[in-house]
């Protein structure tokens, strides 16, 4: 432990961040050993570049934007419909299909005591979200004949309740064998001036990266491996907090299918131009996303000869890709983003500091800044009232009310 200590010691001054171990010897040998494992692996030149890209203006101006092709699912002629439905029934009915859904996010907005996917709805005999898409999976590997595998990432935050729920709820009459949970990757948070945080616990304060992560823990965590040992080749990667989300979706798989693609993204149409969305588009000539903050007044409200939005085609974090791809972008790095949050954290003095406004940085990685990393995407035109319920915010826009209207209008419960 003596020498452990020297070396993060020495780490630390090097780097600038001896605060680190202020309190280090009120701590239990556990956390002692802990702290100094943490600050023997993070890689610090990295938290250096990212602190320091906080400083720099982000220009989108040199992007060159341009709107992407898509499908739109309502337009489709019977036979249309009926030619991409049979590509992809195919390969779900082989058992080549498998579902991952995204929760590892802190549901900050919602301010539900809990993993989002717990949250009741007060539908269906008070269903939690996760028993909402249970069902959803169950019925689609009955209509299949096939045991879908179903994957779903955590935090470190919240991966022991999620566990948990899913036990004491006998995973919801699931076969157990084919849920498997996985946790997302972490980066330790920094303040505004550079210096990394310690947290409640006397450890290093960090902070899921992003749903972008979920490609390179996929990897880390064998879920690729365990996939490709199942002869998954296709998974849909989706969100918790959508309680209308479709994920198995024989049209999404069979456009991407017929269009040769590697991955295959589901769009709403843009409720206006200025909703608080990104959209998909072509950006230097590959697919991606463009978000609210980055689109230029005049793109956002440019529109066609019909009067549709030319970019009008929101991303709602439904997506599907090849277990090819995600193996190919699972060993890239995707840039990250920066946001100003508020941070609990341990002063040099051992007094818990709880801020009233934003104090630190947290770094994610967005999912679909792994698009421009394929060839080309397939877009599917869905309709917002079928497939987009979102659980965002505990009251107003996107909260419990308004997902319990979607989720009843669709399946016409008074
Ligand atoms: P959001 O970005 O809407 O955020 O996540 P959130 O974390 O649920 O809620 P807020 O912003 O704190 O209120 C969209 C989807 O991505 C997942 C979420 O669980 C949700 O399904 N997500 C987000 C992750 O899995 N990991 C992350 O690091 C972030």
């Amino acid at each position: 432990m003596e020498e452990k200590y020297e070396a993060a010691k020495n780490c630390l001054t090097k780097h600038n961040q001896s605060q680190l171990l202020s309190n280090y010897k009120n701590l239990s040998s556990e956390k002692k050993e802990k702290l100094l494992d943490q600050i023997l692996t993070i890689e610090f030149n990295q938290i250096e570049e990212l602190y320091e890209s906080t400083k720099k203006e982000v220009s989108f101006a040199n992007d060159k934007i341009e709107p992407i092709n898509y499908v739109d699912k309502g337009a489709l002629t019977d036979d249309e419909l009926k030619k991409y439905n049979s590509l992809g029934e195919e390969v779900i009915k082989e058992g080549k299909y498998a579902v991952v859904t995204m929760a590892g996010g802190q549901g900050t907005r919602l301010g539900h005591n809990g993993p989002k996917g717990t949250f009741k709805l007060g539908l269906d005999k008070d269903k939690s979200i996760f028993e909402i898409l249970s069902d959803s999976i169950k019925k689609n590997s009955e209509k299949y004949g096939v045991i879908i595998p179903w994957y779903i990432m955590t935090s470190r935050e919240n991966n022991e309740q999620t566990e948990q729920f899913f036990k004491q709820n006998n995973y919801f009459g699931y076969d157990s064998s084919a849920i498997t949970f996985f946790k997302q990757g972490e980066l330790p948070m920094c303040s505004e001036d550079g210096k990394l945080l310690i947290d409640e616990n006397g450890l290093i304060k960090e902070a899921a990266d992003g749903h972008g992560g979920i490609f390179e823990s996929m990897r880390r965590n064998g879920i690729i491996y365990d996939m490709e040992k199942r002869g998954v080749e296709w998974a849909f990667i989706g969100p918790v907090d959508n309680v209308l989300v479709k994920m198995v979706d024989p049209t999404l798989l069979g456009v991407a299918l017929d269009k040769n693609v590697q991955a295959a993204g589901k769009s709403v149409v843009k409720a206006g131009p200025k909703e608080k969305v990104g959209v998909f588009c072509k950006k230097n000539g590959k697919p991606g996303v463009v978000e609210y903050t980055e689109i230029t007044p005049d793109l956002a409200e440019a529109t066609d000869e019909n009067g549709e939005l030319i970019f009008g085609e929101s991303h709602i974090n439904c997506n599907l890709f090849s277990v090819k791809a995600i193996e190919e972008v699972s060993k890239k790095k995707l840039p990250y983003h920066c946001a100003h949050k508020k941070a609990k954290y341990i002063n040099e003095n051992g007094e818990l500091v709880v801020p009233e406004k934003p104090n630190a940085y947290k770094f994610e990685s967005f999912i679909f800044d792994a698009f421009d990393m394929l060839e080309d995407m397939a877009i599917l035109r869905v309709k917002r009232e079928e497939e987009f319920a979102p659980v965002k915010n505990a009251e107003g826009n996107d909260s419990p009310e308004t997902a319990i209207k979607l989720y009843k209008d669709f399946y016409g419960i008074k």
